[in-house]
Parts: C-alpha cells; sequence; structure tokens
C-alpha cells in the first residue's frame, strides 16, 4: 500500500473549525472545541467532575491528525502532547445535536376520577429495605403525578423518612413540615370542617415545591373525603374544547400572593403550564392566593372567562378523584400537576390528624436516575 492510499482511507477529514466522520447515522461533524474538551480525560474519576479547563488553552483546538482505530476515534492535538480517545459510541450520542437521554424523562400519563384503585402503592418498610421500590414509587410519581405510602409507622419521624427516600425535605415558610389537626369532642355536635377548594399548594412561591407528603395520621371522622384530579388530564381536555382559551391561561403570567404581618411573598404563574415542546406538565391554581390583578382591564375581558370556565373543569366529576385517605397511608403527589382539595365534614366525634411536608422534583428526578442508570462513568 503507498501513502496515497493511506491518507484517501483515513475517513476522517479534517476541517477549518471541526472534523467530519462516518457513524452508523451517516456522516458527523464534531467542533474541535467540543472534541477538546470532552476528551474523556478531561473528568477526575474519583469527583466525576470536569477537571480539565479549556480556558486556560493557549490557543483554539486543532488536530494534527485524527483517525478511526476499531472502535474508536484518537485525535492527537496541535501544540500539546496530549492524545484523545473517544469511543464511537460516545460520539453517536452526541451527534445529532439532541438532548442528551434522561431517563427520568416520562411520558405523562393522564387519568381520571377513576383511578383510586389503580393508584400505585408502596409500603413504608418495602420502599426502606429496596431501592427498586423506590425507583418504581419515584417512576409511578412521573408518569401518573401520584402514589401511596401504605403501613406508615405513627410517629413524626416516618414522614420526614419518607421524603429523604426521595430527597432533602424542602422547607417553605410554613417550616419544614405542616400539621392540619382536628379534635371534635362529642360535645361539638355542630362543628364543621369547610371544605377546602380545589388548589395546588403555595403558588406565592417564586418556585412552588414540587413533591407534596400528606401522612394521615388519625382519621376517624365522617365526611371530609379528599378530592385530587390530575391538571394534565384537565388541561388537555381544555385545550380540546376551547383551544384560544388554553393558550391564553398557558401564555398568560398571573399574580399569587400570600401576605400576613411579617410576609408578602408574591409570584407570577402561568395557570397552565408547558414543557418546551408545548406538552402540559401541570397547573398552579389557588382561589385563596389569588392575587388582584394587575393585568390590563381589557385583556381581562377574554381571561377572565377563560379562568372560571377552566375553574369549573377543576370541579367536574370526570375529572375528581374522591376518596379517603386512611390514618397510616401517606399521598405523594407531584405540587405542579395534581390539584387537590377537601370535602366538607360535620362529625359527632372524631378525630383528623395529617402532617405533610414537601421535597424537590429536581431532587426525586436525580434519585430516579441514580437508581436506574449508568450515568457516564461507570
Ligand atoms: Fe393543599
Amino acid at each position: 500500500m503507498d501513502t496515497l492510499a493511506d491518507v484517501s482511507a483515513n475517513p476522517v477529514t479534517l476541517g477549518d473549525k471541526g472534523l467530519t466522520l462516518p457513524l452508523a447515522a451517516g456522516e458527523a461533524y464534531f467542533n474541535y472545541y467540543w472534541l477538546r474538551d470532552n476528551c474523556p480525560s478531561s473528568f477526575d474519576s474519583a469527583t466525576r467532575e470536569r477537571s480539565f479547563d479549556i480556558m486556560h488553552l493557549g490557543a483554539a483546538p486543532r488536530p494534527d491528525w485524527a483517525q478511526i482505530d476499531g472502535g474508536s476515534l484518537t485525535v492527537g492535538w496541535a501544540g500539546e502532547a496530549h492524545v484523545s480517545t473517544y469511543p464511537l459510541s460516545f460520539l453517536e450520542a452526541y451527534s445529532q445535536g439532541l438532548p442528551r437521554f434522561d431517563p427520568a424523562e416520562k411520558p405523562r400519563r393522564a387519568w381520571f376520577a377513576d383511578h383510586y384503585g389503580a393508584i400505585a402503592r408502596f409500603s413504608h418498610a418495602e420502599l426502606k429495605a429496596e431501592p427498586a421500590r423506590v425507583a418504581a414509587w419515584i417512576e409511578a410519581i412521573l408518569v401518573e403525578g401520584v402514589a401511596i405510602v401504605t403501613e406508615m409507622p405513627d410517629t413524626d419521624e416516618a414522614l420526614t423518612e419518607t421524603a429523604e427516600l426521595m430527597g432533602h425535605v424542602r422547607p417553605t415558610f410554613f417550616g419544614l413540615y405542616f400539621d392540619v389537626r382536628t379534635h371534635i369532642k362529642p360535645t361539638n355536635l355542630a362543628y364543621t370542617a369547610g371544605a377546602l377548594e380545589m388548589h395546588t399548594d403555595t403558588p406565592a412561591e417564586e418556585y412552588a415545591p414540587g413533591v407534596q407528603f400528606l401522612h394521615m395520621r388519625r382519621n376517624s371522622v365522617e365526611g371530609g373525603r379528599n378530592l385530587f384530579l390530575d391538571g394534565v388530564a384537565v388541561a388537555e381536555a381544555f385545550r380540546e374544547a376551547h383551544p384560544e382559551e388554553f393558550r391564553l391561561l398557558a401564555e398568560t403570567e398571573v399574580p399569587y400572593y400570600c401576605e400576613h404581618d411579617h410576609y408578602d411573598m408574591r409570584s407570577r404563574q402561568r395557570v397552565i403550564e408547558l414543557d418546551g415542546n408545548g406538552n402540559v406538565t401541570g397547573v398552579t391554581i389557588s382561589q385563596h392566593m389569588f392575587d388582584i390583578s394587575d393585568l390590563p382591564q381589557d385583556l381581562l375581558d377574554s381571561y377572565y372567562p377563560a379562568f372560571v370556565r377552566f375553574g369549573k373543569m377543576l370541579q367536574d366529576d370526570r375529572f375528581v378523584m374522591k376518596f379517603t385517605l386512611h390514618a397510616g397511608e401517606c399521598i405523594v403527589f407531584d405540587n405542579h400537576r395534581i390539584v387537590h382539595g377537601r370535602a366538607a365534614y360535620t362529625a359527632e366525634s372524631g378525630e383528623r390528624y395529617l402532617r405533610g411536608c414537601y421535597a424537590d422534583r429536581a431532587e426525586m428526578r436525580s434519585t430516579y436516575r441514580a437508581l436506574t442508570s449508568e450515568g457516564r462513568f461507570k
């Protein structure tokens, strides 16, 4: 074989700013900065952090040579004694300019009023004992937005312990947890605990808490059924029936507030939340935290009818799952997707005691990835 044949046999072409090479899906282009920055040696094997700093390169990175050896691309860099070797499978993953695969990116499955029997359930003991069950539990929350933990110990610690299986407890202005407690004695015959309208929690915070935990410690009252619905199901039905009103609720930021003597929390949120692809990810709604709207009055001519129509849809029997959370159960749900409320209750005797807390959705997804995928470095 002569030298000319050797050169022409090299399938890697060096360009001005990057190189091209053939991959399984066809010819692919890679920028030299990207290649130099993402040399496998750029990452510390112990911390897994990037230890190479491209800001310290004296000149723009440029190869002297590049070739394919078996299943790898090898690049010799000009001006530095450094050779990089990239598995072709690694290059394949980045050749299309698509977001890196995310195992926690699960399609949401909408559910309706009849979902109660199908809610994913996990015992507290199995979650503590088996990481694979924690992964299945988180997956249910990613896909359906809700799951129930059963056989919870009747202790303050049980709630914290459950939340810590997916991340840290995330404080709000209520603190690390909140108690909803009603004692009703036989003498209080007329005692009525009012209904709680359908809402998501604390929308006045800049980042409303992502995952909510409600641990029912005691529940012997009559009535007071829990009302839960899937905001994705309602918003998608709303889009179908009223596309222009859907657009208004998905595009217009409205003000929420929570104010008292020592705090004045304010935020602006969209009632219907979409991802970058236009899919509904959830809703933010709370009548008792909806601020005096400062939108232009003529915009309100169209916004308010849409807002009210959507609010009425949140009462629709098609969507509202009605059930009783029993003592020893902890319902865990996506606070940006699942809208919840409570029917009124009147009881001659009984006790209702609920302890709640929040965790962060990003931490939940992080735990899920760590439990289910290999990561980049294994
Ligand atoms: Fe709530």
